[in-house]
C-alpha cells in the first residue's frame, strides 16, 4: 500500500510518500522564508507561496520515490485545521490528483498527522498518552485508535509553541522562536529570573501560558527606561537568562499537568505502555529530556519522531492518510476544508467532520 501525503497548513509546502513497511519512498519540503521579516506567518503571502510551489514539490517528492503516480494507491491531504488559504491549495491539488488517478482521495486532520507520526518511525501501540505541543495547539489526549481521541487536557490561552514565538519576538530573536530560545537557553542561567508556573493548580490537564509570557515582558520592560520593551536594553546574558528561565517554566506547566494525566491512562487504560510527545516543540530538547524522565518515572516507554518528523512535513500527512486508507476511511471529493477541526471529533464515522466509512 503506497500513499501520497500532502502538507500546506501553515508555512511548509511539502509532499511524501510512504507505504504500509513504514518506509518513506520519497519526500520533499519547502520552508517559507517570507515571513521572517514579519515575525509570525502572513496568511495571504502563505496562501500565494503555496500555490506557487505545489505542483513543483510533488512533482520533486514522486520522482525521488521513483515511482510511477499509478502506483500510488491514494492521494492524502492536510484538509484543516490551519490558514485555510493554504489548506485549501493541498486539498485541491489532492482532490485534482486523486480524480485524475481515479484513486482515494483521504482528507487528514493536521493534528492527527502530528498525532501518529510517532508509529511510523517508533514501535508505539494504541491506547498512548499524547502531548501535542505545536505553534497552534497544545492538548494532551490518549490516542485510542486511528480518529479516536480522548482530550484530557488543553490550553486556555497560547499555545506552547505561540508563547515560545512572542518570547523570541519581545527578546529580538525572530521567527520561528522555539529553536532560537533553545539555543540562547542552553548558555543561560535558569535560576536568574523567577517566572510563574500558571494554572498549575487548578486540579485538571488544563494549559495556560498567557501569563508566563506576561512575567516575561515585565522582567523585558524593567530594563526599559520607559516602560517600552522595545527600548529595552540587555545583554545577551541577561536575554539567555530569560530564555533559560522561561523554557524550564514552560517545560514545568508540561509536564506537571502530564504527570496528572498519567495517572487517569494508568487508571482507564492499563494496557497502554507509550508516553509520545509531537508536534513543532517536540523539537526541544530540554522538553524531551524531561518528558523521558517522568515516562522512566512512571513505568512508560517515551516516544517522539526524529525533529525534522515533528515541525510541519509531508511525512506525518502521508502516513495518518495510509493509517486511515488502511482502515478504510476515505473522503469523498466535495470534502470541505476545515479552518477548524478539533481533534476529538475526528471519529471517522461523523459524517461531515471526519469522513465516511468507505
Ligand atoms: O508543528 P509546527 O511546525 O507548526 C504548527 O502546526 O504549528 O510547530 C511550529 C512551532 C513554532 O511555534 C516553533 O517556535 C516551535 O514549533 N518550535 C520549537 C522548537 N522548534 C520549533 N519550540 C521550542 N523548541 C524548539 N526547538
Ligand atoms: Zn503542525
Amino acid at each position: 500500500m503506497i500513499v501520497l501525503g500532502i502538507e500546506s497548513s501553515c508555512d511548509e509546502t511539502a509532499a511524501a510518500i510512504v507505504n504500509d513497511k513504514r518506509e518513506i519512498l520519497g519526500e520533499s519540503l519547502l520552508s517559507q522564508e517570507e515571513h521572517k521579516t514579519f515575525g509570525g506567518v502572513v496568511p495571504e503571502i502563505a496562501a500565494r507561496a503555496h500555490l506557487e510551489h505545489i505542483d513543483e514539490i510533488i512533482e520533486l517528492c514522486v520522482k525521488r520515490a521513483g515511482i510511477k503516480l499509478e502506483d500510488i494507491d491514494a492521494i492524502a491531504a492536510s484538509s484543516g485545521p490551519g490558514l485555510i488559504g493554504g489548506v485549501v491549495v493541498g486539498v485541491m491539488a489532492g482532490k485534482a490528483l486523486a480524480l485524475a488517478l481515479n484513486k482515494p482521495f483521504v482528507a487528514v486532520n493536521h493534528l492527527e498527522g502530528h498525532a501518529l507520526a510517532a508509529r511510523l518511525t517508533s514501535d508505539v501501540k494504541y491506547p498512548y498518552l499524547l502531548l501535542l505541543v505545536s505553534g497552534g495547539h497544545c492538548q494532551i489526549l490518549v490516542v485510542k485508535d486511528v480518529g479516536e481521541y480522548e482530550r484530557l487536557g488543553t490550553t486556555i490561552d497560547d499555545a506552547a509553541g505561540e508563547a515560545f514565538d512572542k518570547v523570541a519576538k519581545m527578546l529580538g530573536l525572530g521567527y520561528p522562536g522555539g529553536p532560537m530560545i533553545e539555543k540562547m537557553a542552553a548558555v543561560g542561567n535558569p535560576d536568574r529570573f523567577v517566572l510563574p508556573r500558571p494554572l498549575i493548580g487548578s486540579g485538571d490537564c488544563n494549559l495556560s501560558f498567557s501569563g508566563l509570557k506576561t512575567a516575561v515582558r515585565k522582567i523585558i520592560e524593567s530594563y526599559s527606561e520607559d516602560g517600552n520593551i522595545e527600548h529595552a536594553i540587555m545583554r545577551k546574558r541577561e536575554a539567555a537568562d530569560i530564555c533559560a528561565a522561561f523554557q524550564v517554566a514552560a517545560t514545568d506547566c508540561l509536564t506537571r499537568k502530564l504527570a496528572k494525566a498519567i495517572t487517569y491512562f494508568k487508571q482507564n487504560y492499563p494496557e497502554g505502555k507509550d508516553l509520545v510527545v509531537s508536534g513543532g516543540v517536540a523539537a526541544n530538547t530540554f522538553l524531551r529530556g524531561k518528558l523521558k524522565e517522568l515516562a522512566d518515572k512512571n513505568g512508560l516507554e517515551f516516544s517522539a519522531p526524529p525533529v525534522r518528523f515533528c515541525t510541519d512535513n509531508g511525512v506525518m500527512i502521508a502516513w495518518a492518510g495510509l493509517e486511515r486508507f488502511a482502515k478504510g476511511y476515505t473522503n469523498d471529493l466535495d470534502f470541505k476544508p476545515r479552518p477548524r477541526w478539533p481533534l476529538d471529533s475526528n471519529a471517522p464515522k461523523a459524517a461531515g467532520a471526519g469522513g465516511v466509512k468507505a
